[in-house]
């Protein structure tokens, strides 16, 4: 299964998807092409050193959304992508990209989901108290971290947690769940049962 990752920042996920594809844990899935929508990120780096295929898509200057997805599609397309993953990737696809991947594009988000959706999940824990919070794995639709759920690792919040300590005990906990996610999907059915969905073996 060719897998398309896009990022946008320092490709922690990523580099965890590369080295459980280094190590013989990524199921059928192979990293094919790694797309960017913010040039000279960190990600780009850990895609080049481990040999992978590279874009840059900005998404400043587009004249659309439409137009921004359409070259997405056209960095994926040469490289045959049956599935897309968001790995850090901080932009809203909408039903013009997803369209073309019907239930083949998922996101890590760190929160457990439907809780604290958008940006910084970890601080809006935080703001509300929570003593569990966590992160989830997640088919993308068209809202924000709304699709249905695949996925999820639990994290406690403990009374001496920074920004900085939760947001390195969830990302431990990302840099598991997603590239085991992706070894499922590589090798089971997905189901869907309405907002309910889960891989067979
Ligand atoms: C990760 O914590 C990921 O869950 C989060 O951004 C970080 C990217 O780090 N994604 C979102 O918040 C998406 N809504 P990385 O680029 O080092 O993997």
């Amino acid at each position: 299964m060719r897998v398309g990752v896009l990022v946008s920042g320092s490709g922690r996920n990523l580099q965890a998807l590369l080295d459980a594809e280094a190590a013989g844990r990524l199921g059928r899935a192979r990293i094919a092409v790694v797309v960017s929508n913010q040039p000279g990120v960190l990600a780009l780096e850990r895609a080049a050193r481990a040999e992978k295929p590279t874009a840059v898509v900005p998404h400043r200057g587009q004249p659309s959304r439409q137009a921004f997805e359409d070259a997405l599609l056209a960095a994926l397309a040469p490289h045959g992508v049956e599935l897309v993953v968001l790995a850090g990737f901080m932009r809203i696809l909408t039903g013009h990209f997803l369209g073309r991947f019907p239930d083949r594009v998922v996101n890590i988000h760190p929160a457990l989901l439907p809780s604290f959706p958008g940006v910084d999940a970890q601080g809006q824990a935080l703001a509300h108290g929570v003593k569990i919070t966590g992160c989830t794995v997640h088919l993308v639709d068209e809202g924000t971290d709304t699709g249905p759920i695949l996925a999820q690792a639990a994290v406690p919040v403990l009374p001496e947690d920074d920004h900085g300590a939760l947001a390195r005990r969830i990302l431990a906990e990302e840099l598991r769940l997603l590239p085991a996610v992706v070894a499922e999907l590589s090798q089971g059915r997905l189901v869907r049962e309405g907002r309910r969905a889960w891989i067979r073996p």
